[in-house]
């Protein structure tokens, strides 16, 4: 083992989680975490990890950017065509990770990821900037390329072609909205003894309800 790792080591003091003070609806507990992290000087504290499967079972992970929770579902903006995009579209089980360190905090959630409807989808990428939408439509996200010049140039000719009109979201981009049927709350404590919650979905209808039970850390 190497000695240097082995050696760091942090006691997390910033915090605690009890049953009596996390919400009932691990929505409102998620946008609780959420509003402290979007204030706290976390450098990206939208990003998540997002881990799929492949359809022989292997999993893969890569971080992407909530663009919204919305009517119950996370969502966020990806290629279709990249890998994460083709392996939902053959298995639809997605689970998305969030780690806000500065809070000694982590949330964990498991659900179906479904394509967001082509109006949401446009919506969004309207608002991107003029340069991350060219890109959108030019990457061939995830497939080998020979140099970054090839990709340079397809943006300078992509660019060239659509000078002075509106840039078209390409079908093969757009957004992935989770439903979740899982999520667990973290929260450091000293000497490891965090605090974890779990909520899961025991009734989707009418009203969704959730079981809430604490995990050993
Ligand atoms: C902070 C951060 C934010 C990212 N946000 C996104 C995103 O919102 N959508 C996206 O497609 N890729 C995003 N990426 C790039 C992905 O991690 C990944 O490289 C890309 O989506 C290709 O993944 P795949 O080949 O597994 O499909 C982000 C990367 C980082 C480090």
């Amino acid at each position: 083992m190497d000695s240097q790792l082995s050696d760091i080591r942090k006691e997390y003091k910033k915090g605690k989680l009890t049953r009596n003070t996390i919400s009932e609806n691990p929505f409102e507990q998620f946008a609780r975490w959420l509003d402290d992290a979007l204030h706290c000087g976390e450098d990206e504290p939208t990003a998540m990890i997002a881990a799929t499967v492949s359809p022989d079972g292997r999993p893969s992970t890569r971080t992407v950017l909530l663009k919204g929770v919305e009517n119950g579902r996370f969502i966020f903006f990806t290629n279709y065509e990249s890998r994460k995009g083709r392996q939902l579209a053959a298995n639809p089980h997605i689970s998305l990770s969030f780690v806000w360190h500065k809070l000694e905090r982590q949330v964990h959630i498991e659900g179906i990821a479904e394509r967001c409807a082509p109006r949401e989808s446009d919506a969004y990428f309207s608002t991107r900037p003029y340069k991350s939408r060219i890109g959108a439509r030019i990457s061939p996200q995830s497939r080998v390329i020979g140099s970054r010049m090839e990709i340079i140039r397809a943006f300078v000719k992509e660019a060239a072609k659509l000078a002075g009109q509106t840039v078209q979201r390409p079908d093969n981009w757009g957004g992935f909205a989770v439903t979740p049927t899982r999520f667990e709350f973290w929260q450091g404590r000293e000497s490891r003894l965090h605090d974890r919650f779990r909520y899961t979905l025991r009734e989707a209808a009418p009203v969704p309800a959730w079981t809430i039970l604490r995990l050993a850390p």
